[in-house]
């Protein structure tokens, strides 16, 4: 009797349920667009990553079935993290993915215009509004073919006085062939680069590459999807002391024909100078020294540094690993001894996506920073470029890395030379970290 009951009761919420969907079908104007608002347009619109816009009904309606298929599997909106909680999140909660799929098996119905929501306000395709633009002063001749090296560029713009920045925004000039950038600031005590002749592209190691890098800084990049950077974190920002230049590190990739390239950074300035520093390792902790043995399917990559200021405290993590990555986690061991994750995911070459932090985690003076990624070296790995090889660090995508760009807030007075001590297991030398032994996997490559 009580279970009739309770099916009846079941049946009863069911046609409750679907009297509520007949009479407030879903539609573009009311539902599905504040989603996109939120959750897709930033890649899904002219001059973005994605290849169609997503911000019209009519430019939207063809792909109703498409984007049902790509929310309920959760391929689209691209996001890796497995553990952790993060501000720039933008999966969807269950509620927006049958919002989408519901509208899709309606017919995906556009629905009343007085529904619609504001348009997003996008700058000129910024997805900030810069106060300030620079750009690289010449083209960068790209070839058709071949392997391109990364190039260096010193950008002098000299900067007037000290200047603190809430939000920067890379954008490549020619998207095509830009596979990522970095711009850095070199402050006017480095003598990175002196020798530079300011626009000229360099390669890492040539003669106009030299000088000290301390007090170097990373200011924004590029990866296709990650958009713009904001630094404000509790009032957080960037510092460019005055009389700094720009050092802009482009990594191009060849597509068969000759092509141009000038990038640029958008810069948004803080209105007073701010109590906190946000400071960004520019790919450290990273483990020079990785070797990842030929067939290997689960290789483990270890780096480590060490927090030696006061008052730090962790807000974004950026992975960066190359073809073979499997996955990776930012795992803390405190000085008391007590270690914790802080950010596992999975890794997918395809889709650089950094990670905010829903909530800085503080990391004491003497935390150690462990990042722990693994490796597919094996045949099953379809992006793998050669099983056959042993890996070692390199710029090159048949090369590996285990990087990470990791973001902190400290205070605005802090020696950021001090912020990461390296430690642990990046610190052997080159070749030694993963692999039963050297003289199984052959000897280091010299460079
Ligand atoms: C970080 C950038 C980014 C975001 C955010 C994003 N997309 Fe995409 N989307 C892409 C790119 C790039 C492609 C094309 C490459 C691909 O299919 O992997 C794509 C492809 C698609 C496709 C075609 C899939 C297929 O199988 O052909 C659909 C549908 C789609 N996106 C829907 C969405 C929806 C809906 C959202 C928001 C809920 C969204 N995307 C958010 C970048 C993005």
């Amino acid at each position: 009797m009580s279970m009739l009951r309770g099916s009846l009761a079941g049946l009863a919420m069911g046609i409750a349920a679907l009297a509520a969907t007949n009479s407030a079908p879903v539609t573009f104007n009311k539902d599905v667009l504040p989603i996109l608002q939120k959750n897709c347009q930033g890649c899904h619109r002219p001059g973005e990553l994605a290849p169609m816009s997503f911000l019209s009904y009519s430019e939207t309606r063809p792909w109703a079935k498409a984007m049902k298929q790509a929310v309920v599997t959760k391929k689209m909106p691209p996001w890796f993290a497995e553990k952790g909680h993060f501000a720039n999140d933008r999966t969807l909660t269950d509620d927006e993915i049958s919002t989408v799929a519901r509208w899709a098996d309606n017919g995906a119905p556009e629905g009343d215009a007085k529904d619609k929501p504001a348009p997003l306000a996008f700058h000129d395709g910024w997805n900030i509004q810069p106060d300030l633009i620079v750009e690289m002063p010449k083209e960068f001749q790209v070839a058709a073919s071949g392997t391109i090296n990364y190039q260096n560029f010193l950008v002098k713009v000299t900067f007037p006085e000290d200047r603190w920045v809430v939000a920067a925004e890379m954008r490549p000039g020619n998207p095509k062939v830009v596979h990522h950038g970095r711009v850095i600031v070199r402050p006017p005590t480095s003598t990175w680069m002196a020798k530079a002749v300011p626009g000229e592209p360099y390669e890492e190691g040539s003669d106009g590459m030299g000088g000290a890098r301390a007090g170097t800084d990373l200011l924004g990049k590029y990866n296709p999807g990650l958009g713009a950077q904001s630094f404000e974190v509790d009032g957080s920002a960037k510092f460019i002391p005055k009389g700094s230049d720009l050092v802009f590190n482009l990594h191009y990739t060849a597509v068969g024909t000759p092509q141009t390239d000038r990038s640029k950074v958008g810069l948004v300035f803080a209105k007073h100078p701010p109590k906190l520093r946000y400071w960004m390792s520019p790919g450290t902790p990273a483990a020079f020294n990785l070797v990842i043995p030929a067939g290997d399917s689960n290789a483990e990559v270890v780096s480590e540094v060490t927090i030696g200021v006061d008052g730090a405290r962790l807000v974004y993590i950026q992975p960066h690993l190359h073809l073979r990555g499997k996955d990776y986690e930012i795992r803390l061991t405190y000085p008391t001894g007590e270690t914790e994750t802080i950010f596992k995911g999975v890794w997918d070459f395809n889709w650089q996506v950094g990670y905010q932090l829903a909530k800085p985690v503080p990391v004491p003076k003497g935390t150690k920073i462990l990042a722990i990624a693994h490796y597919d070296n094996s045949i099953n790995n379809k992006f793998n470029p050669d099983p056959t090889k042993t890996v070692w660090w390199g710029d090159q995508n048949w090369d590996e890395m285990q990087s990470g760009f990791l973001g902190l807030v400290v205070a605005a007075d802090s020696d950021v030379n001090k912020i990461f001590i390296p430690s642990g297991p990046s610190l052997l030398p080159r070749g030694t970290t993963a692999g039963p032994s050297l003289a199984s996997v052959g000897n280091a490559p010299t460079r």
